[in-house]
């Protein structure tokens, strides 16, 4: 059997928790879970669909009230065809990614490819090591060469003094780890898998739309908001506006301001 996982950021500490009520006894939320008692969650969320699973990690600041947990479901039950995937959500969510169409119909479904990433920017070409990774979404095939990568990458962030764990990948890339270790990457199109770094959105395409070069987490809401309302309107069938990502432009070029 196929087995997949989807990893929406990746960071520490972890609060295992599922998203959809799932059929058993009550579950603890605090930090504390057995160990056998995630492997449960973890079963019970990948049965069926390949046992795909979608990992988000919760971030506390996150799931205020009408905050970006708050956002980030309701592109799932806005989105088209996503709302299946919230049974597949099993670690709710440091997440600045919407989701509006299901992003496993525009993956590469060669079982030869170990990880495929979005990007800041996209090149045109896929297997570019130098398309700029982004790892607010990324898909990652489980198998042996892909679980020894994730504990070499915990290990090393966990031994690089407060480096984020997206620049120790990229360093582990740059370095040729992982083609030492024969695991083969993808890069995402932006076409599909936007960004707010990339102004381009294409309603007709998109697929997944991450709030990327914004600095703040009050202009990421304001801005993430305003494209779930014009995806509102496109699925209405009415010509979508163009909104630039305002707060974040504003917000971003604040802090450069106070450099
Ligand atoms: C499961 O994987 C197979 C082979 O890659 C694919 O044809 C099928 O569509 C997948 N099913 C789902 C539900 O993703
Ligand atoms: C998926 O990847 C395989 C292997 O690299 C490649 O041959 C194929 O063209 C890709 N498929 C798509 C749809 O990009
Ligand atoms: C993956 O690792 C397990 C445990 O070490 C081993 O039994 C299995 O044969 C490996 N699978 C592959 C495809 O190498
Ligand atoms: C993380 O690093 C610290 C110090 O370098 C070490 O003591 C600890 O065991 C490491 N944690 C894990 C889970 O590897
Ligand atoms: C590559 O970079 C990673 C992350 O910093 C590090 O742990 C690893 O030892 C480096 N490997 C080589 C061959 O330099
Ligand atoms: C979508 O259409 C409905 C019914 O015509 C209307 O009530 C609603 O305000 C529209 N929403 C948007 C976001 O345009």
């Amino acid at each position: 059997m196929l087995a997949f996982l989807s990893l929406l950021f990746f960071s520490a500490p972890t609060v295992w928790r599922p998203l959809t009520p799932l059929p058993f006894e009550s579950f603890n939320t605090a930090s504390q879970v057995p160990k056998d008692e995630l492997d449960r969650v973890l079963q019970q969320a990948s049965r069926g669909y390949n046992k795909t699973l979608i990992i988000t990690v919760l971030n506390k600041a996150y799931t205020e009230k009408n905050g970006m947990l708050d956002l980030f479901l309701r592109s799932f039950r806005l989105g088209k065809g996503t709302k299946p995937l919230l049974d597949r959500l099993l670690l709710t969510a440091d997440t600045d990614v919407m989701w509006l169409r299901n992003p496993f119909l525009k993956l590469n479904q060669s079982s030869e490819i170990d990880i495929q990433f979005t990007c800041d920017g996209f090149n045109g070409r896929p297997e570019d090591e130098s398309n700029p990774l982004n790892t607010g979404f990324f898909f990652v095939r489980s198998n042996n060469k892909s679980i020894a990568l994730f504990d070499k990458w915990y290990d090393a962030r966990n031994n690089s003094g407060g480096m984020k764990e997206q620049d120790v990948l990229l360093q582990m890339i740059k370095n040729g780890t992982l083609r030492e270790r024969g695991i083969r990457t993808r890069y995402l199109d932006t076409r599909y898998f936007g960004g707010f770094c990339h102004d381009y959105r294409d309603f007709s395409r998109v697929t997944t739309m991450h709030a990327n070069c914004c600095r703040t987490v009050r202009a990421k809401l304001i801005d993430l908001s305003l494209v779930l309302e014009d995806w509102k309107t496109y699925r209405n069938g009415s010509v979508v506006p163009h909104n630039p990502h305002k707060t974040c432009l504003i917000d971003s070029w604040d802090e450069l301001k106070g450099h």
